[in-house]
């Protein structure tokens, strides 16, 4: 099944409430919540206040995108406000297989994440120990970035190597997203598709149904 997952990045934040029951109503099942340190990513966004409070506003799944430096320091904080899937970058962890320990002993979803840089054979000690796959299809930090071409091939390599283990883990893609190229990355193999710009420039509403659309599977 594809999920659409809007990035809250780039909504209006003077109107965030507002903005995510627009996504709701028309029809998207996940929140993606992007978290930025100024460290592990140069920017800084926002954190657990933010997430606790509009936790409290919408039962959709909230997809925590950790953009953080050593993040096991931060995994019980960030399940304690209402992430369901916490996802952190392979890059930022010295012990990846404590980080996955500690999200699961928060009884979270642990999604794990590569920036483009980084080969997706990096991930094959961590296949069958997560439940979702992130690849960054720009370089973390900043919404609003041109889709990296290379990515397509990193998805579907990633698939392959997902079904000779027998495994259908969620590959999510992050970055770039736009109407005409996401029929394309749902083909190339990702099926958990994040869109910031594309959802919140403009429509909120008619654009998460448009993409929607464009996603079903046929
Ligand atoms: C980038 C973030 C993305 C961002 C995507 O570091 O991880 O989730 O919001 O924004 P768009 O869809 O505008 O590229
Ligand atoms: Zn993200």
């Amino acid at each position: 099944m594809n999920i659409l997952s809007p990035s809250i990045l780039a909504a209006d934040f003077n109107i965030l409430g507002q903005q995510i029951a627009d996504v709701q109503k028309a029809g998207a099942p996940y929140l993606h919540v992007d978290v930025m340190d100024g460290m592990f990513v140069p920017s800084i966004s926002f954190g657990m206040p933010v997430i606790k409070s509009i936790r409290s506003a919408t039962d959709m799944v909230f997809d925590v995108h950790l953009m953080v430096q050593d993040p096991i320091r931060y995994i019980d904080e960030f399940a304690d406000c209402g992430a369901d899937i916490i996802t952190f970058h392979l890059e930022s962890a010295p012990d990846c297989f404590a980080v996955i320990d500690r999200i699961r002993a928060c009884h979270k979803k642990v999604g794990i994440t590569i920036k483009p840089a980084t080969k997706v054979e990096e991930l094959i000690p961590y296949l069958d120990k997560v439940d979702m796959i992130l690849i960054m299809t720009v370089e973390p930090g900043f919404g609003g970035q041109p889709f990296i071409e290379a990515s397509y091939d990193k998805i579907r390599a990633l698939r392959s190597l997902l079904n000779e283990r027998g495994l259908d883990t969620d590959i999510e893609v992050d970055g770039g997203i736009t109407f005409d190229n996401v029929r394309k990355v749902i083909e190339a193999g990702a099926n958990v598709i994040v869109a910031g710009s594309t959802v919140f420039r403009g429509d909120a509403a008619g654009n998460t149904r448009e993409l929607l659309r464009l996603m079903e599977s046929n």
